[in-house]
């Protein structure tokens, strides 16, 4: 796996160009193509996945369980095939994981090791290696797993599995998927039942993908709404044909683009639409997006739609902190169509940026300061004075600490500037978006 550690940065600057117009289609979700990895490999026998993310994220997925014991491949057809070792079945991996730049990749794998018999330590890049363990391994200690971390609980991080491991009830002090994901993947080899307590609902494709592959699930709903989401282990799970929809979170770059840059009238083919996931476009919309769903449908077992997105005349609002698990990701860009609005947008409820792959809210704020937009940070938001639709000053560079989100918010900053967007390294786009320069590039008619 590349860090990027012996390559030079790849700055590059993004201008004002023409309208985005024509259909594009976006990636597989990188969300559901980490689990649809993890659990195939954790089946007896054949399953095949289309439509697999191939980011460096989720290939960093591939070669940990691959070093667990997993056989994976690419067909020609782009077509991925794995034949899984069973549930219990990992094996140890004869050297350190490396997780690279990814979150979801370290957070899941450690709850699958947590029930295994294996030893296995978990590296990653500088972004990856500042991030926050301790809400995984709080949970994973109790069921019996063993963790020795760097000082403040972060990676390199080693981590011993022990088997059989102790059922847990738990209920997540945070709102984070990953963290009921790692405890559920435990779960699975665990013999009991083991509960996650979910009081502010995260994205479910780990709950709707278990069922699919067919382990015993259930999802109660309490008198206070509150889910509380059992796995009862040890379990089968059977191998599965799975297509993965469009990534949501990928479209919203192309989406706001397209609402910003004037004249565009875009089609993005392939949107996943889990209502865990659309945030995003429900507070677009309010700001007066035109955002419209066309041909909805289902997918692999989530909703998926086409968008036609038109320019727009944009409002700003203040954002519901409720909506925040559903857009989670998106705060990057949405911050950028902000920054296009009439008028303040004021943003709350959101710590949890400053722990993802950059502290987005401290590196959005300074970056939209570099390219001469109006932005106070808050503790828990930021508050943005829009343009009213006027092309933002533009300048940078702009730091982008191996962000991706980061990089591709400031290259459609870039599409609605007087002078053009600087960004200091593009290289981190890989990570979730390899064809987002060439889809960029198509969408304004350059390919
Ligand atoms: C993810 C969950 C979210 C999100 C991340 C992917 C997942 O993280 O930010 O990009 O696939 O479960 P948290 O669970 O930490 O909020």
């Amino acid at each position: 796996m590349s860090h990027h550690a012996d390559e030079a940065a790849r700055p590059r600057r993004f201008s004002a160009g023409s309208p985005l117009t024509g259909a594009i289609r976006v990636p597989g979700d990188k969300s559901i193509s980490h689990r649809a990895l993890m659990l195939s490999a954790l089946c007896v026998g054949e399953s095949r996945i289309s439509g697999l993310l191939e980011g460096e994220d989720v290939l960093a997925t591939a070669a940990a369980m691959r070093a667990m014991g997993a056989r994976i491949e690419r067909g020609a057809d782009g077509v991925w095939t794995v034949h899984g070792v069973g549930v219990g079945g990992l094996m140890q991996p004869q050297a350190a994981l490396d997780m690279g730049n990814s979150g979801t990749s370290t957070r899941l794998l450690m709850g699958l090791v947590a029930s295994h018999p294996i030893t296995a330590m978990f590296t990653g890049d500088a972004s990856l290696s500042r991030r926050p363990m301790a809400r995984v391994t709080d949970p994973l200690s109790e069921m019996g797993a063993e963790f020795n971390a760097s000082p403040g609980g972060t990676l390199p991080l080693m981590v011993r599995g022990l088997q059989p491991a102790v059922p847990i009830t738990y209920r997540l002090p945070v709102a984070s998927a990953q963290v009921k994901s790692a405890i559920l993947l435990a779960a699975l080899n665990t013999p009991g039942t083991t509960t996650v307590i979910e009081p502010v609902p995260t994205r479910d494709h780990s709950e709707k993908m278990l069922a699919g592959f067919g382990a015993p699930l259930t999802v109660e709903v309490d008198a206070d709404g509150v889910r509380h989401i059992s796995v009862t282990g040890p379990c089968d799970l059977k191998a599965q044909d799975i297509v993965v929809p469009g990534d949501p979170s990928s479209a919203a770059f192309f989406i706001v683009a397209a609402l910003i840059v004037p004249g565009s009238d875009l089609i993005i083919e392939n949107v996943g639409m889990n209502v865990t996931r659309t945030g995003i476009i429900t507070v677009l919309e309010q700001m007066g997006g035109q955002i419209e769903r066309l041909n909805e449908r289902t997918v692999g077992g989530e909703p998926v739609a086409d968008l036609r997105v038109r320019a727009s005349a944009l409002q700003g609002i203040t954002v519901d902190p409720a909506i925040v698990p559903s857009m989670v990701d998106e705060f990057p860009v949405f911050f950028i169509a902000a920054a296009m609005a009439e008028g303040v947008t004021v943003t709350s409820g959101l710590d949890e940026l400053r722990v993802k792959e950059s502290d987005r809210l401290a590196t959005m704020a300074r970056g939209l300061e570099a390219i001469g937009v109006a932005v106070e940070e808050r503790e828990d938001g930021l508050v943005i004075t829009g343009s009213g639709g006027r092309a933002l000053p533009g300048g940078g560079p702009v730091a982008t600490w191996l962000d991706h989100r980061i990089a591709m918010s400031f290259a459609v900053a870039g599409l609605a500037s007087e002078t053009g967007v600087e960004v200091d390294d593009t290289r981190p786009i890989a990570t979730s978006f390899p064809d987002f320069l060439a889809l960029l590039a198509s969408a304004q008619g350059q390919a």
